[in-house]
């Protein structure tokens, strides 16, 4: 009897570590091939597999995950620039005023401006969390700066480099100022902070900003919108973005599809009944933003950007207002 009750209990174990190697297996394949979201999502079905009675790990309701960009592109300041980044243009950014809306932790903010010579970027996120690690990265980013310049000045033949490129500098900062009256300095003059900054808000339930922008981008956002706020709050966050352009201006956008709509729709009892009510999936925004919010046109910026991770290859779009 103790023996056959023995080799049942080994049975049981046996099979026991089969399945947890077999979700641990899931988990990997996952990180390798999944978006950070279907991560998210798998994570807890397996959870509650394996154990129904334990609380779910931490989940992100309005997409605000930590470790984003350590997901997407890498770790550190030193981290790779962010693959939107090149197919984005110069000339919505440089001397421009814009406004960056769900920075998250502030990375690819932080990277447009410096790539870009903003005259100011301000990055927003509903998470005020993200937006303390936000400023963590840009006193780390300006630190780096400052380490390299001084390392330019360290080096007997890049201080010749450094008084060509301050001339550069200075010429081009009063071209600037001739072209189009205003007073912004190049990047060479100023440093990150004086450019960069963030802000804790919730963009759809906000007051209106005391300012209006050249350029606003909202990447990978209009899902966290759409399924909190539904179809009234993402058409509030378009009609508000519109309000905040100037004539002239640019709106980046970079909606999800409506097929990784569904992976989330769990996130909470708000997202999965707003789900279920949403009317103008994404394929409408185009419509929207020009028919009914007054875009006057729409430019594809890319349809297929290489480069990036599963799960990340979104199109992104310019409309001009
Ligand atoms: C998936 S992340 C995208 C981050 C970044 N825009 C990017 O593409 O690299 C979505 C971000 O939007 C933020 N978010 C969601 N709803 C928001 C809202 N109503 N107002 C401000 N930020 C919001 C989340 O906290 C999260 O950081």
């Amino acid at each position: 009897m103790a023996e056959r009750n023995e080799k049942k209990r080994k049975r049981i174990e046996n099979t026991q570590k089969q399945q947890n190697k077999k979700q641990d297996g899931e988990v990997k394949k996952e990180e390798r091939d999944g978006s950070s979201e279907e991560m998210a999502k798998k994570g807890q079905e397996i959870q509650a597999k394996s154990n129904p009675n334990k609380k779910f790990k931490k989940v992100f309701p309005y997409g605000n995950y930590k470790s984003y960009y350590g997901y997407r592109i890498g770790k550190g300041p030193e981290r790779e620039e962010d693959p939107r980044i090149r197919v984005l243009k110069k000339e919505w950014f440089e001397g421009k005023d814009c406004l960056d809306i769900g920075c998250n932790s502030g990375v690819v903010t932080i990277q447009i401006a410096k790539k870009y010579n903003c005259k100011s970027i301000l990055g927003l996120d509903i998470d005020s969390a993200l937006i303390e690690e936000a400023f963590w990265y840009l006193r780390k980013f300006v630190k780096m700066e400052f380490a390299e310049k001084k390392n330019t000045n360290n080096t007997n033949v890049k201080a010749v480099q450094d008084v060509n490129e301050s001339e550069q500098c200075t010429n081009k900062s009063s071209n600037e100022g001739a072209d189009n009256g205003s007073s912004h300095q190049s990047s060479c003059e100023r440093n990150l902070s004086d450019i960069v900054s963030f802000r804790q808000e919730n963009f759809v339930r906000s007051r209106p900003h005391d300012k209006q922008y050249d350029t606003i981008l909202c990447l990978s956002v209009t899902k966290w919108i759409h399924l909190n706020w539904g179809d009234d709050g993402l058409i509030t966050a378009f009609g508000k973005i519109w309000r905040l352009l100037r004539p002239g201006g640019v709106f980046v956008l970079e909606p999800q599809p409506w097929s990784s709509y569904e992976r989330n729709r769990r996130v909470s009892e708000t997202t999965r009944s707003n789900y279920r009510d949403i009317k103008y999936r994404p394929d409408f925004f185009r419509e929207m933003l020009l028919d009914k919010i007054g875009f006057r046109r729409v430019e594809v910026v890319t349809s297929d950007l290489s480069g990036t991770r599963t799960g990340f290859n979104r199109p992104i779009f310019a409309y001009y207002k």
